[in-house]
């Protein structure tokens, strides 16, 4: 149990990679609050926790909101008693070019990706701070560290993770609050066959060239989640700052 006496939050806890991880966390011992603008699927991922015989709370929010992520903050403090890991891995993607982006769509996609993670860590790092430290870890993409076709939102909203990870990294390590990015590169998701269809593109077919890279294979959610549990837990202790690359080696 690499993570007894942690209490952490994860949004966009019900989806694939979030899911996965929320029960990896609890499964070392930590208390989760799974977030989700889908309620009653985070309601579902917190019961799967609940049964393992883990502690787990579901809460629906827009993360995008400040006052839902003042509430989300309020909430883990009352239950848990604090909060000391902090997964912000909610995300959302549209497939298309600067030309055929619409101003609403460019403004969503950073609302949800960028500046959910500036809300978040406004209310969070004081908890941290006050209680000693903590690990924020949040989920930019392999297409933070490089470019990527027909994705000009989220391209610009995931290197926005990435260096925001670096900045927060500077200013708050001399709090004992450690912030990485987990950068991830086509992980068996809803998200994947999303793009699929909002690229009118058989999913099979985009699967299987998702998979095309060192590895062969597309990663699993659960390969993302390790890495984040590594990161949430003091065996990483002198890692902060760090884009870590969990991709099969696709950007290799
Ligand atoms: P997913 O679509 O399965 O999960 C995303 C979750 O975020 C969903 O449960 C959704 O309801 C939730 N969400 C969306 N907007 C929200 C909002 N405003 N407030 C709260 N929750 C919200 O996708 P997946 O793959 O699990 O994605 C998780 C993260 O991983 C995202 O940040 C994504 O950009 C990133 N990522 C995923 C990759 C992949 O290949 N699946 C590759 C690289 C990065």
């Amino acid at each position: 149990m690499r993570l007894e006496q942690k209490q952490a939050i994860v949004t966009g806890g019900a989806g694939g990679i979030g899911r996965a991880t929320a029960k990896a966390l609890a499964a070392e011992g930590a208390a989760v609050a799974v977030v989700d603008l889908n309620g009653d699927a985070a309601e579902a991922v917190a019961a799967e926790i609940r049964d393992a015989g883990f502690t787990a709370i579901a809460i629906q929010a827009d993360v995008s909101s400040e006052s839902d992520i003042e509430r989300v903050v309020a909430t883990a403090v009352d239950e848990f008693g604090g909060v000391n890991v902090v997964f912000n891995n909610a995300g959302i993607i549209r497939r298309t070019t600067a030309v055929e982006t619409t101003v609403e769509e460019w403004d969503r996609v950073f609302g949800v990706n960028v500046r959910s993670i500036f809300l978040m860590c406004k209310h969070v790092v004081p908890v941290m701070a006050a209680a000693g430290g903590g690990s924020i870890v949040n989920t930019g993409s392999g297409w933070g560290l490089k470019g990527g076709g027909q994705a000009i939102s989220y391209c610009a909203s995931k290197g926005a993770v990435v260096n925001m990870t670096r900045a927060l990294a500077i200013d708050h390590g001399p709090q004992g609050i450690r912030v990485n990015s987990v950068n991830p590169g086509d992980v068996n998701t809803g998200m994947l066959r999303d793009e699929a269809s909002q690229l009118g593109q058989d999913a099979d077919a985009f699967l299987a060239e998702a998979a095309d890279r060192p590895l062969r294979r597309m990663g699993e959610p659960r390969e993302i989640a390790s890495a984040v549990v590594w990161l949430a837990s003091d065996e990483s202790s002198y890692v902060t700052g760090s884009a870590l690359v969990v991709d099969g080696g696709g950007i290799a």
